[in-house]
Parts: structure tokens; C-alpha cells; sequence
């Protein structure tokens, strides 16, 4: 297949297909890509959209909900066609930084094509007058953005979709301080759903005092991916599928070094800032050893990294 030339801007943005042939992006700046390498449309669906809970609210009603880090526009497309099929009414904010990874998927046939043409409309609605039919998509740093957008949205979201980067490379997503705002967003039996299973993150979601649960390593990830994700709600979640406890080997990880938080306090520090200061607060916490967990469960269980990014 030949791509157009996507590197006119400062950092680029790669084209890939991922496993299922689904459309995707990678980042220079961040040097990630924006899906799973199995599938960007695949992991829409099992890693967001399966431990949503939307199968559980009655046709006809309401839906809420906050996106944050919109990219592509694949999780968007996905979770429309879902509420459409389920007859919810959707209401939907979106936070993103970049507008070219919209406007790039869009322009793309092969993502056309993995759309239904009733989101494609929505998605280039949303290009077009920074709306999506659902509701309006704030541009900038999400963090600023939430704090615009939290009096209009608080206590009202049914479910938050968080597809940031990972917190190695975008730690300012993932602060105690974003997440502390990203939670005030929750309807009490809300969720937030996210692929990732990092310590720090959990911890954090801890201390807020939310409710969290696992979800399974992707089918036929092998067992160097441990999990496949971390729901979160200010209830306690029923373990209904893909929900799941966290394992023991999960549990542990929690009281490793590597459970530090991220920490933000004005919600505007670099992620050099924020990995320094997290950095000395290792240094002198009581953690265990991650490298001693790893070792440890590596025998049993080949591991390597959580999430969605192998080990660089
Ligand atoms: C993993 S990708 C999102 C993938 C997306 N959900 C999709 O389906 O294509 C992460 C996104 O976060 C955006 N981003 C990075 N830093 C951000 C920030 N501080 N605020 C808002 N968005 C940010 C990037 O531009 C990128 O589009």
C-alpha cells in the first residue's frame, strides 16, 4: 500500500496497520503507537468498550460520556456504533491535543472503510465544526481542558474512556492530580476504562478511594502481557466478564517501588519534572523491589511489560 507523505509537520505521525487491518498511527514524539499492535479497531472493542457496562443500561436511556485523548477517532467510531446498535443517547466530550491524527485517519481509505458510514459522518462533523453530533471536542492539553470542562460534566459520566499514551512517555495524563479530576467526572456507579495496568496509575486510583478491577490479558498475548487493563468506579464493580480481580502476582506488584504516583500538583509540570520528583520519591519510600517482583514472577509467568507497549 503507498501512504501520503505524513511528515510535513514538526513530529511525525507514522501510518500502520495493525493485526485485524485496522487503521493506526505512530507517534514520533512520543515514539508509540496509538493502538495495539493486534488490532486498533479489536482493542476499541475488548479493551474499551466490553468492560463498559453499556449492555447493562435500557435502551432508550441516557449515555455519558468523556473521552480523553481522542487520536484517530477510532475509539469514538466504535463506541457510536455501539450506542447506536443499543439505542443509547449518547453524550460525549473529547479531549485531544493534535488534530492531525483525526484528520490524517480520515483522510485515509483504509480507515474509511473500517468505519460505519453513520460515525464516518459523525467524525467528519467533528473534523469540520470541532463537534461531534454527540457533543463538542475540546483541543489542547487535556489537562486544562478538564479543568475548563469539570463544572459542566461533574458527578454526570457514565463511563470515561482513557486511551493516553503510556506513563513512561506521558506521565502528565496519569498524575494522582489528573486522575483526582478525571474521577470527579464519574457518576457514582461510572467507570473509567483504560488499558492501562501500571502500578503507579492503580495507586493512585487507590488513594482517590475508587474501586478497581482487572481485565484479562488479550487472548493469544502470550504470557508477557499479565493484563489487559484496569477498570475503575466509585462502586464496587460485579465481576461480570472480562471484569475480573487482580491476581496475585498483581497485587504484589502494588507494593513495589513502581507503585510511586506520578504527581502534578499544578497540572502543568513537564513529564521531565514529573518523573524526576517521582524518581526521588522512590528513592526514599519503602517500596519493595519492582526488579525482585519481576524476577520473581518472571519464572512463573515470562513476564515483561503491562500494557499495551512492549519493553523498549
Ligand atoms: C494513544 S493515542 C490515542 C489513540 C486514540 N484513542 C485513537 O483511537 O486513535 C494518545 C493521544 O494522546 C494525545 N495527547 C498527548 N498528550 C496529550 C495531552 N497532554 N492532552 C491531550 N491529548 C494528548 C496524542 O495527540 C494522541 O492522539
Amino acid at each position: 500500500m503507498t501512504w501520503p507523505d505524513y511528515s510535513a509537520a514538526d513530529a511525525r505521525l507514522e501510518p500502520r496497520i495493525t493485526a485485524d487491518g485496522s487503521f493506526s498511527l505512530w507517534s514520533e514524539a512520543f515514539d508509540q503507537t496509538f493502538h495495539s499492535a493486534r488490532g486498533a479497531v479489536e482493542e476499541a472493542r475488548s479493551t474499551f468498550l466490553a468492560p463498559a457496562g453499556l449492555e447493562g443500561l435500557a435502551p432508550g436511556s441516557n449515555v455519558a460520556v468523556l473521552e480523553l485523548c481522542v487520536g484517530t477517532g477510532t475509539n469514538t467510531a466504535e463506541l457510536l456504533d455501539r450506542c447506536r446498535k443499543l439505542d443509547l443517547k449518547l453524550r460525549w466530550w473529547g479531549l485531544e491535543a493534535d488534530r492531525r491524527p483525526l484528520q490524517l485517519a480520515l483522510a485515509e481509505p483504509l480507515f474509511r472503510r473500517q468505519c460505519s458510514e453513520q460515525s464516518l459522518n459523525s467524525l467528519d462533523f467533528l473534523d469540520e465544526s470541532g463537534t461531534c453530533k454527540a457533543g463538542p471536542m475540546l483541543w489542547g492539553d487535556a489537562r486544562q481542558s478538564l479543568q475548563a470542562l469539570l463544572p459542566e460534566i461533574e458527578s454526570q459520566c457514565d463511563l470515561v474512556i482513557h486511551d493516553a499514551f503510556s506513563p513512561r512517555v506521558c506521565p502528565e495524563l496519569w498524575s494522582l492530580e489528573f486522575l483526582t479530576l478525571v474521577a470527579r467526572c464519574l457518576k457514582p456507579e461510572g467507570r473509567i476504562v483504560t488499558y492501562c495496568s501500571a502500578a503507579a496509575v492503580r495507586q493512585s486510583l487507590q488513594l482517590i478511594g475508587l474501586n478497581q478491577v482487572g481485565l484479562p490479558p488479550p487472548s493469544g498475548s502470550g504470557a508477557h502481557q499479565w493484563s489487559g487493563g484496569t477498570v475503575a468506579s466509585w462502586h464496587v464493580l460485579e465481576l461480570t466478564p472480562p471484569l475480573q480481580s487482580f491476581t496475585a502476582m498483581e497485587r504484589e506488584h502494588q507494593l513495589t517501588r513502581a507503585a510511586e504516583p506520578y504527581r502534578d500538583p499544578g497540572l502543568n509540570g513537564t513529564s521531565a519534572q514529573i518523573h524526576q520528583f517521582r524518581q526521588q520519591q522512590q528513592l526514599l519510600g519503602t517500596g519493595l523491589s519492582t526488579s525482585a517482583w519481576r524476577r520473581r514472577w518472571q519464572g512463573e509467568a515470562g513476564l515483561t511489560d503491562p500494557g499495551r507497549f512492549p519493553p523498549s
